[in-house]
């Protein structure tokens, strides 16, 4: 993860920062820049967050330079401390890193055997390396650097003879170059920039920019140059401000509906033509966008006939699974970047199999590599926490599913096109299922700090507790956990007790009569159960009606009320809720 930032051109302390604070989703345990000042590279980090490092700074005499390099970090080796915080700063050079070496140690031995660290991270080595193999040509040393390297990496490198040009490398982890009137900026994503820009280009994998205030050289790592053309962007979608909101979890909530809207509007340009029925869909991707694949399956399976596998991405790889010939796999992720779900796809790729993905940040990664991409329209989602773009995400499944079962004929034509009418609607009842606000706050007040939730459910009903329990824990810290429901009995129910709250989704009439059975056994043994259902002849102690959609549609407006139930127990419990600990957005690590 991390993000990093560059600018060539321009005041730059101040455009680092501000590039920093808008990348600081991407890491908050430590930050730091380096500018290059008359009297050589000055470089300031500390532990924490980057207002820390802004308080910091106010206590030193300001940067003058128009170079520099910033970063912010989710530590992976070394702890979060002033040492291990970036960037590293070695002779002439100093560099920012987001990514995982997986040779630092081999390379310190080769390499660096006298050289003294003065930190923990693998990112150091790169800096150690960039001074040691310095033969006068800053451009010839980053990228024999770069060459040397293995794992994942983008780097921004300041070189002191170089007083003209930001180096930028990647491997496998995001970089964005851009050129404006502020000069030549480079950045792990758009956001941090979009407003400084008129040209925008995308590093690929093996690719060494030199950024100068004007223009921008692009070379491989033997240093062949490469014909780049700029990359069209939207300038309005990669920016987003709080708009009046206490915190951009709950202003991504109420943004909910228009993102829906844009999506179901999108799925026009989905061309369905492009797909063989396959025998099989492998479905792959990480956290909650994992839990978008599991409530798919349901969806997929009835509208398409075709056996639908559902995988976490960080554990795709650990098995040897051969994907049969006739295979689709689809991949879905709001950042584009995540570092399992893009090794899985390559892994699909590398055999033969095409990949589908459903991605929300354009320009990246994943996006660049499927064969196939549906854009969900969500919009900038700045919380750690996904809510609009994971129910966007479900739209999208609702459009391919019709898409390709009216192409491959495998519905009703008529039940296709009242689904595809309650799709359109669907933006309508998202925004109803918001009303519960208040009920949500009042409910979060009663759940105990400290004492584990349960999330249950039946088919789709078992998908949607997986994403309730999910958000609860990582916003609020609570202890949550979904069991489906039928699997209580086998173990989890020794947990229940007096007050124990469960929340049962109650999504599918046929399933009805034994979540009712669950709900029985549960409230037997003192647990205060919620029914999540979309009818009101669950039995539970109390009961919260969905808006009316089809079934098929029930999970994108079950999970409105758990989002808000998550935020205000996050606000009422004090926790740090678009930043919640330890966590970052985009997980560029595997
Ligand atoms: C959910 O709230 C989390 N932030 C996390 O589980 C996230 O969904 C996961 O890391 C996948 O991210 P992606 O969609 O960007 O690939």
């Amino acid at each position: 993860m991390c993000g990093i930032i560059g600018v060539n051109g321009c005041m730059a302390a101040p455009v680092l920062l501000d590039g920093l604070k808008r990348l600081e989703y991407r890491g908050y345990d430590s930050a730091g820049v380096a500018v290059l000042e008359s009297d050589g590279i000055r470089t300031v980090k500390c532990r924490g967050r980057v207002d820390a490092l802004i308080e910091k700074l106010d206590r030193l005499p300001p940067f003058t330079g128009t170079l520099g390099i910033g970063h912010t970090r989710w530590a992976t080796k070394g702890e979060p401390s002033d040492e291990n915080a970036h960037p590293h700063t070695c002779g002439r050079f100093s560099v920012v890193h987001n990514g995982i070496l997986e040779n630092d140690g081999a390379l310190r031995d080769k390499y660096l055997r006298l050289c003294p660290f003065s930190s923990e991270t693998d990112s150091e080595v790169i800096a150690q390396l960039l001074n040691r193999l310095y033969n006068g040509d800053p451009l010839q040393t980053v990228a024999k650097t770069a060459d040397l390297l293995a794992g994942s990496f983008a780097l921004a490198v300041l070189c002191a003879d170089a007083p003209d040009t930001l180096f930028c490398v990647r491997r496998s982890s995001p970089l964005l170059v851009g050129l404006g009137e502020d000069g030549g900026l480079a950045a792990s994503d758009l956001s941090a920039f979009a407003d400084r820009i008129q040209t925008l280009y995308r590093l690929a994998d093996g690719e060494i920019a030199a950024v100068h205030r004007n223009s921008v050289d692009f070379y491989t790592f033997d240093l062949s140059p490469v014909d780049k053309q700029p990359e069209p962007f939207d300038r309005v979608q990669a920016t987003a401000e709080k708009g009046g909101y206490e915190h951009f979890m709950l202003k991504e909530i109420h943004e909910t509906p228009s993102a829906v809207r844009r999506t179901v509007q999108a799925a026009g340009a989905f061309d369905a033509a492009a797909f063989d029925k396959p025998s099989r869909i492998f479905i792959t991707a990480c956290g909650s966008a994992y839990h978008v694949g599991e409530a798919a399956k349901f969806v997929w399976e009835e509208l398409l006939g075709v056996p639908v596998e559902v995988g976490i991405a960080s554990e795709f790889r650990s098995r040897t699974l051969p994907l049969p010939e006739g295979s689709l796999v689809v991949t879905v992720s709001q950042s584009g970047e995540t570092a399992d779900t893009l090794a899985a796809l390559r892994e699909s790729k590398r055999q033969g199999v095409p990949v589908l993905s459903i991605v929300n940040v354009p320009h990246s990664t994943i996006a660049a590599e499927s064969d196939h991409v549906f854009y969900t329209k969500a919009g900038v989602e700045v919380a750690v926490a996904t809510t609009k773009a994971y129910v966007a995400q479900l739209a999208a499944v609702y459009a391919i599913g019709l898409a390709l079962a009216e192409r491959w004929q495998t519905a009703p034509g008529q039940r296709i096109e009242r689904l595809k009418k309650e799709l359109s609607r669907l933006p309508a009842a998202v925004e109803e299922a918001l009303p519960c606000e208040r009920r949500m706050r009042e409910l979060a007040e009663t759940l105990p700090a400290g004492e584990p939730v349960f999330f249950v459910g039946r088919g789709q009903g078992a998908a949607a507790a997986m994403e309730a329990a999910l958000k609860l824990k990582e916003v609020s810290y609570l202890p949550a956990q979904s069991v489906p429901a039928g699997e209580m009995k086998h173990g989890t129910i020794s947990l229940i007790h007096a007050g124990t709250p469960v929340f049962a989704f109650c999504l599918n009439e046929a399933l009805n009569a034994r979540m009712q059975s669950n709900i029985d056994e549960l409230r037997a043994r003192g647990a205060a159960v919620t029914a999540v259902s979309l009818t009101d002849d669950i039995r539970a102690q109390s009961l919260l009606r969905l808006p009316q959609v089809p079934e098929l549609f029930a999970v994108s407006v079950a999970v409105i009320p758990m989002q808000l139930l998550s935020y205000y127990a996050a606000r009422r419990l004090g926790c740090d809720i678009d930043k919640p600990r330890n966590l970052a957005k985009s997980v560029t690590v595997e």
